[in-house]
């Protein structure tokens, strides 16, 4: 039987980097892809120094020509099996609405939403021949609630939720699902020098691994007796998500409120 395998988007750096070393010390044939060329090179060797399998690429999420070469490229080594898509390429600015200019907001948007609508869309014909499928999609415990200070990236969350939620029923026919993970901030390159009114009273407090090691674990087989779609990483994204959906709108805002200083 060919080995597993596992496609993932922004995996030069920070989470994506994490869950390649996670899956290929697992045994998985890891598809490895980013724009930046360095940090893939990086990866390919501690991945292949340890006896790991990798195929690395130069992907841009908002090409959707890329995407499809890339999967294209990574099927003829994969024995035509995808068995997990993982959807973490992502950029994040802080700052105020008003104050960024319009190209930081469409960049945001195109890279963390469309990003993921074309990857998930390309990857459909092989996650379809794969029993069992599943995609894994980055979404962020600000879109729990809308964050001041990020406001347009945690819209792009809330529709990667959406697109999460509906595509996990629409495809439930063909026996792929669709999960999206919800850490709060976590400690890589994204979250440096950035000072909000959550990262401030929240903190900082996830390592990577600890969201490789979610990852790794939403994907095995589960003995619930409910299908789970949404992961929340981390004691924090796991109290606010309990606390939203059992609070009504106006305590979820004020709370809200109070963490964001506003
Ligand atoms: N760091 C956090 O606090 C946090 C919290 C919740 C969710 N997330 C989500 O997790 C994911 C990974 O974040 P991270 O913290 O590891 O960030 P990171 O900045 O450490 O790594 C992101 C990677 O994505 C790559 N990338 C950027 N634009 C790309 C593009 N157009 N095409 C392909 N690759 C591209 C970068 O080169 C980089 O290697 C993102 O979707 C992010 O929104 C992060």
């Amino acid at each position: 039987m060919s080995s597993p395998t596992v496609f993932i988007t922004g995996a030069a750096a920070g989470i994506g980097r994490s869950t390649a070393l996670k899956f290929a010390r697992s045994g998985y044939l890891v598809g490895a892809y980013d724009i930046d060329e360095t940090g893939l090179a990086s990866l390919n060797k501690a991945i292949t120094s340890t006896g790991g399998r990798v195929v690395t690429g130069i992907l841009d999420v908002t090409d959707p020509k890329q995407w499809e070469e890339r999967l294209k490229e990574f099927d003829a080594e994969a024995n035509g099996r995808l068995d997990v898509l993982i959807n973490n390429a992502g950029i994040l600015v802080a700052g105020r609405f008003e104050e960024m200019p319009i190209e930081v907001h469409k960049r945001q948007i195109d890279i963390n939403f469309n990003g993921v609508v074309y990857g998930t869309l390309a990857a459909f014909p092989y996650l379809k021949a794969t029993r069992g499928a599943q995609v894994i999609n980055l979404c962020s415990a600000s879109a729990i609630y809308g964050q001041p200070e990020l406001v347009t990236y945690g819209a792009t969350k809330f529709a990667v939720r959406g697109v999460t939620e509906a595509l996990d029923l629409e495809w439930a026919e063909y026996d792929i699902s669709v999960k999206a993970m919800w850490p709060l901030f976590v400690q890589t390159a994204m979250t440096q020098g950035v000072s909000t009114g959550t990262t401030n009273s929240l903190g900082i407090k996830l390592t990577a691994e600890d969201v490789s090691q979610a990852i790794f674990d939403a994907t095995r087989p589960s003995k619930r007796l409910y299908h789970k779609v949404h992961f929340p990483v981390g004691i924090q994204s796991k109290a606010l998500s309990l606390g939203s959906r059992f609070s009504p709108a106006w305590l979820t805002r004020e709370v809200n409120r109070r963490l964001s200083h506003k």
